[in-house]
């Protein structure tokens, strides 16, 4: 059911936080993390709401500076490093809130994103049309992310499912050793979430991605798709163990999804 992710322990890991710990002001967010894929896994980060799942996202993905401690992607130190930068690295995300451009179509959307890994900037809404690299990376991504029969559909129009899907197309888009996912399935129905999670597998599989994390409240997804699962409390790790044994563990479930069941 689990299959078992590439490395194997003590493995150099792709990417960890060490000792890593993120203030607001005076409020701890994250407290002493300690965090680390290696090659091939599938780790899901669960905790209540205001955990610090998102932050330590943030963290790992420089989007947020750590305030003390280090964050390393394949050995290198890349705190604050900032989205772009690390995409070019090869590690991106897709974010919590569906963060597409409304009026754009699906083409349209994954030709920036495609651009953007490729650095071609001048002029882009005017010259993407004509430019057959991009059309054709375009259409590949699409069809490994079940998204061709939508390519010219403007996104404000998608169904929330298909939404979240071009979400996730578009971190596929620049090309990702890591995919970060903050809750890839939030606000869709249960049996769009697995399809959801099955087309995020298989087209990682295709894209050679050689990890994925992702935050993620419904158990079901968890259990069913999670080499390890990292239980954030209060800013603090309260478990980071197979999900066989996190399920076998009363307290740790309680602690996790204690406050609210949420789609
Ligand atoms: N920029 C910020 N400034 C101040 N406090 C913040 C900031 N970002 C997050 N926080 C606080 O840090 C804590 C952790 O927030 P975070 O968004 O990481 O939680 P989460 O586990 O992702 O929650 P959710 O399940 O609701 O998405 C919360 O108490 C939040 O209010
Ligand atoms: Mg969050």
């Amino acid at each position: 059911m689990h299959p078992q992710p590439a490395a194997a322990p003590g493995d150099a890991p792709l990417f960890e936080t060490i000792n890593v710990s993120k203030a607001f002001g005076v409020f701890k967010a994250l407290s002493d993390i300690s965090f680390r894929v290696s090659d091939g896994e599938f780790v899901s980060i669960v905790g209540p709401n205001g955990a610090g799942k998102t932050t330590l996202v943030n963290v790992v993905t420089g989007l947020l500076r750590p305030t003390v401690g280090e964050v390393r992607f394949q050995g290198r130190d890349i705190a604050g490093i900032g989205p772009v930068e690390l995409a070019r690295l090869g590690m991106s995300r897709a974010f919590q809130l569906v963060n597409i451009f409304p009026a754009l179509t699906v083409r349209e959307t994954l030709c920036v994103a495609i651009a953007s890994r490729l650095r071609r900037v001048s002029n882009p809404f005017r010259s993407l049309k004509r430019d057959d690299v991009l059309q054709a990376d375009a259409e590949r991504i699409a069809e490994v992310l079940g998204l061709r029969a939508k390519l010219d559909t403007v996104a404000s129009t998608l169904s929330q499912g298909e939404k979240k899907l071009l979400d996730i197309a578009s971190a596929f888009a620049l090309d990702p050793k890591v995919i970060l996912l903050d809750e890839p399935t939030s606000g869709v129905s249960t049996g769009d979430k697995h399809a959801i999670m099955e087309v995020l597998v298989s087209a990682a599989k295709a894209a050679g991605v050689r990890a994925i994390v992702q935050v993620e409240h419904d158990m079901d997804l968890v259990e069913r798709y999670s080499h390890r699962i990292v239980a954030l409390q209060a800013g603090c790790v309260l478990g980071d163990m197979p999900p066989d044994a996190f399920f076998a563990d009363p307290a740790m479930i309680a602690a996790v999804v204690g406050t609210r069941p949420r789609t």
